[in-house]
């Protein structure tokens, strides 16, 4: 099920995007299992590879404040489909999230998708995949 609420906030804090190159503005919010909401929008820099995705922003905002489970989160973007997170916040929502939690992808018309972070990552590296750390 949509998480409507949720889906508000990531459109919401979507507006506070740091976007002076690529004028694509993105939007999360992340619901942990206290029921706390933690913001995120991307933020780019005139470095270009340095920018953070708005997911992460969200992520580690809950993360450096002790958060550590975490239920359910949406993302929002003007994009023609539901906006698909790039590879590199795939990993780091693969660090934190279980498998069945559900991630809400949505745009600007009202269209939202859901996958479990499964879907969106499957066969992903993990801790046990290094050896020493069983
Ligand atoms: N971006 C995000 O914030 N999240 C996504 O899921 C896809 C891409 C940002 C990074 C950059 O600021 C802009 O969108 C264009 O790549």
């Amino acid at each position: 099920m949509i998480n409507k609420e949720l889906v508000e906030a990531a459109l919401k804090i979507r507006e506070q995007a740091y976007v002076p190159y690529s004028k694509f503005q993105v939007g999360a919010a992340l619901l942990t299992k206290s029921g706390k909401v933690y913001t995120g929008c991307n933020i780019e820099n005139a470095a270009y590879p340095v920018t953070c995705c708005a997911e992460r922003v969200a992520i580690f905002k809950a993360i450096s404040e002790g958060e550590t489970e975490f239920q359910e989160l949406a993302v929002a973007a003007d994009s023609a489909r539901p906006v698909p997170p790039c590879g590199s916040c795939r990993q780091v929502m693969s660090e934190f999230f279980p498998k069945t939690m559900n991630i809400h992808l949505t745009n600007l018309k009202n269209e939202t998708k859901t996958f479990t972070m499964e879907e969106l990552l499957p066969f992903s590296f993990e801790t046990h995949d290094m050896p020493e750390n069983g």
